[in-house]
């Protein structure tokens, strides 16, 4: 080929490869921006390769914030942050919710070319409250705590926790405006075991970050009380000090109690000692023996407990109360050990020796216990007797 047809060739090819580069650099760059309520929103508008076109920023009701570096709508809230051929940024602060949608970059080229960012504002959910529940509630009562969080966008979640536990409540999304109301139920039918207890409302949002905002409640709960007697000596002597005391547990906390004997008052007020709810015997007596009840009241009920109180005559219980009880432990102890050796050498026996099955190996193997294995085996009836005596 020649020269001369070669050169206009040459030049459309470096034309068209100068227009594809306009092509491929030359039109504005955006990004999408999530800014919380009250926040700074920097817009940026970039152009890789620019040949000095102007480039400009306009709002979701197309207005135009800037023209290169030149304001165009007075809102001191909108401020140039860098404005060169390449870049246009401008910033917005305290950004409202009605800031939120699409920003428009246009590049003046011929035709104009435009990118759009979209401007999402969040809006912090406001501290919640527990509401529903009027201190304090009785034992089996029905109760709805009701945790409320508005404000939020997008809407919030609620979660609540009794203690440190996560436990389900029922939630609610209601939209006021461009925010969102959060309202998250939780039923329950309270009991005793919540008294005290600490049910929190955690509300988890996008805009707190790390940080979730709560309430928390603690239940009170009014219960009649429950009374139980505990006593400093389980073998009362005559002569020896006894002490019963009275542990009641109720919601509000009765006090005092009241402590009877066989259905009537105190016998002898100068040995028998009440203090608080405690009931002291100085020395017992073999006249003491009896019903000692003690009661306890709250506006919610009264109930109590009973304990029967039986002197032993020193000189019997050193000679037999301990004794029996040490041989019987001591017995018991003995057959348990000699039952499990039983059991565990007639398994030996009878995995071992397959052809050795006599009836008695056979009887501990069928029994569906060790009991009856033990009866069913013809040479140890002794030990099956030995062992219903004492545990009888
Ligand atoms: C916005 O730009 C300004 C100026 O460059 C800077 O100080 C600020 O930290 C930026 N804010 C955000 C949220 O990027
Ligand atoms: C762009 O502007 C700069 C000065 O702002 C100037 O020096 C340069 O020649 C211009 N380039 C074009 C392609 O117009
Ligand atoms: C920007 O946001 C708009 C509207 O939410 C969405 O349609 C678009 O895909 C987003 N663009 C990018 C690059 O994320
Ligand atoms: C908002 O919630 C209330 C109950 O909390 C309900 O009665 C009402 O219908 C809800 N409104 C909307 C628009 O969902
Ligand atoms: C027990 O009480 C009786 C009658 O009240 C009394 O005669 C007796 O001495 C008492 N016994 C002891 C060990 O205090
Ligand atoms: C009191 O206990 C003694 C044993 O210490 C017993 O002999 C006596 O029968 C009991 N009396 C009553 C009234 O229960």
């Amino acid at each position: 080929m020649k020269p001369s047809a070669c050169r206009p060739l040459l030049r459309l090819s470096t034309l068209m490869s100068l227009l594809m580069q306009r092509a491929q650099g030359q039109f504005p760059i955006v990004q999408n921006l999530t800014v919380t309520e009250g926040g700074t929103a920097n817009m940026t508008c970039r152009v890789d390769h620019n040949d000095n076109t102007s480039l400009q920023w306009s709002n979701p009701a197309q207005q135009t914030l800037f023209f290169g570096d030149k304001k165009a709508l007075r809102d001191n809230r909108i401020d140039l942050v860098r404005a060169s051929w390449q870049e246009l940024t401008i910033s917005i602060r305290d950004v409202t919710l009605s800031d939120e949608g699409p920003y428009t970059c246009s590049l003046f080229t011929m035709p104009v070319k435009t990118a759009k960012a979209y401007l999402t504002v969040l809006s912090v959910p406001e501290k919640p409250e527990i509401n529903g529940f009027s201190k304090p509630a009785m034992e089996g009562d029905q109760i709805t705590l009701t945790c409320v969080t508005s404000g939020s966008k997008p809407a919030a979640d609620i979660r609540w926790f009794r203690n440190e536990k996560e436990i389900k409540g029922a939630k609610e999304v209601n939209a006021s405006g461009k925010t969102f109301t959060v309202r998250s139920s939780l039923q329950l039918q309270v009991d005793r075991n919540d008294d005290g207890v600490a049910y929190t409302c955690r509300v988890d949002h996008v805009a707190l970050l790390a940080t979730p905002q709560q309430a928390t409640e603690v239940l009170e709960v009014h219960y009649a009380p429950r009374v139980e007697i505990k006593y400093s000596q389980a073998l009362p002597q005559e002569g020896q000090p006894l002490k019963l005391e009275c542990v009641s547990k109720g919601n509000p906390s009765p006090d005092p109690v009241l402590w009877t004997k066989d259905g009537g008052e105190l016998p002898d007020l100068d040995r028998m000692i009440v203090e608080g709810r405690d009931l002291t015997f100085t020395s017992l007596n073999k006249t003491d023996n009896g019903t000692y009840r003690c009661e306890a009241s709250n506006h919610l009920g009264t109930n109590h407990a009973e304990y029967v109180l039986f002197v032993y005559d020193p000189n019997a219980v050193g000679q037999h109360g301990p004794d029996h009880a040490l041989i019987g432990g001591v017995v018991a102890v003995v057959v348990f050990v000699t039952l499990c050796l039983i059991i565990v050498l007639g398994r030996y026996l009878a995995r071992h020796k397959g052809t050795y099955l006599t009836n008695e190996a056979k009887g501990a193997d069928d029994a569906p216990d060790a009991d009856t294995a033990i009866i069913n085996a013809d040479g140890n009836h002794a030990h099956a007797e030995e062992k219903k005596e004492y545990f009888i």
